[in-house]
């Protein structure tokens, strides 16, 4: 824990750290966590005050800095083979990262700097109608990243794209009507498919917030379109099927099997990784996560096959490590 002040956190725009007001009286408030938004108006009001935050950092330069570096040598790759061994080096050092427990936001904002296209404006708004959905987004966009390169995908364009679309998958919930049911829809739909909606309806959510349920994965392939940001505008199909299942049980349309392509499944597994929840925990422990990870959703393809292909990636460096230090 360092004392941290108001104008070296102002220099930042993601809180890389736990922060804490104390009082002079030794009290401790927690005020922000890692992967939110440091916002104007929380800076200035603490500028006026001349704050000082004790200030836990969870990232470190070393990573962000190896991430970006490998990142940019992917952009000017040519060939196949040599993409796929970048790929191979930077799933390398995740995991190497990963082990040495590595703080998941140091690959999450490395991503960021890599990737990210959206202006910091639209962020601002995602983060001001609930910092939790913009913290969500945030690693969800870089969850996507690892589960594309373990998947064979590998080119920068498409990666960018991948980010991308994941980070703004929820935008759509930017709504007046948003609200805390509306949110947790979510994250019902992800947990038990089809259960959204019903969940709404249950806990007498009014028809306003049904409404903005319901229309944000069209919202939000709306917004992507109109920004043209994609290198492969195809890709924004997934943002209408997020919720989908390849059963045809999913929401809201019911597509038919087979009809979700194993990149759309990709931003789908990244979006039904992370919660919209303070409680969750992943930072820290993130690939046990996936491992470990139970959702009616993976049972069915073609997600399953995503994650099957994830965790084999995995064991093979699990394999590795045991190797190393046996
Ligand atoms: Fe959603």
């Amino acid at each position: 824990m360092i004392k941290l002040p108001v104008k070296d956190l102002a220099k930042r725009k993601i809180a890389d750290g736990h922060i804490y007001l104390s009082t002079s009286e030794g009290r401790r408030f927690y005020l922000l966590k890692p992967g939110m938004l440091l916002d104007d108006d929380f800076i200035k009001k603490h500028a006026q005050l001349n704050t000082v935050f004790d200030f836990d950092q969870v990232t470190r330069p070393q990573i962000i800095e190896n991430f970006s570096r490998l990142f940019h040598e992917l952009r000017y790759l040519q060939f196949e083979r040599d993409l796929k061994s970048q790929a191979l080096k930077i799933i390398e050092e995740f995991y190497h990262v990963h082990s040495e427990e590595g703080h998941f936001l140091s690959f999450a904002q490395s991503m960021f700097d890599v990737f990210n296209l959206i202006p910091l404006e639209t962020l601002k708004k995602m983060h001001a109608q609930d910092t939790q959905l913009f913290r969500k987004s945030f690693y969800s966009a870089a969850f996507s990243i690892v589960t594309a390169l373990s998947n064979d995908f590998y080119h920068f364009t498409m990666l960018r794209d991948f980010f991308n679309i994941s980070l703004m998958l929820d935008f759509g919930l930017c709504d007046s009507n948003y609200s805390y049911y509306v949110a947790q829809a979510c994250n019902q739909e992800n947990k038990f498919p089809g259960s959204g909606m019903k969940w709404l309806v249950g806990e007498q959510a009014t028809k306003l917030e049904q409404d903005v349920f319901f229309a944000h994965p069209k919202k939000s392939y709306d917004f992507i379109k109109k920004s043209n940001i994609l290198a492969y505008p195809e890709l924004a199909e997934a943002v209408l099927y997020q919720h989908e299942l390849s059963s045809g049980k999913g929401f809201p349309k019911g597509i038919p099997r087979s009809f979700v392509s194993s990149w759309e499944a990709v931003i789908i597994l990244a979006d039904s990784m992370v919660e919209i929840n303070d409680s969750f925990t992943f930072e820290t422990r993130v690939i046990e996560h996936i491992l470990n990870f139970q959702n009616t959703k993976l049972n069915e393809l073609p997600v399953g096959k995503v994650h099957f292909k994830l965790k084999e990636v995995l064991k093979h460096f699990e394999k590795l490590e045991e190797g190393q230090s046996g």
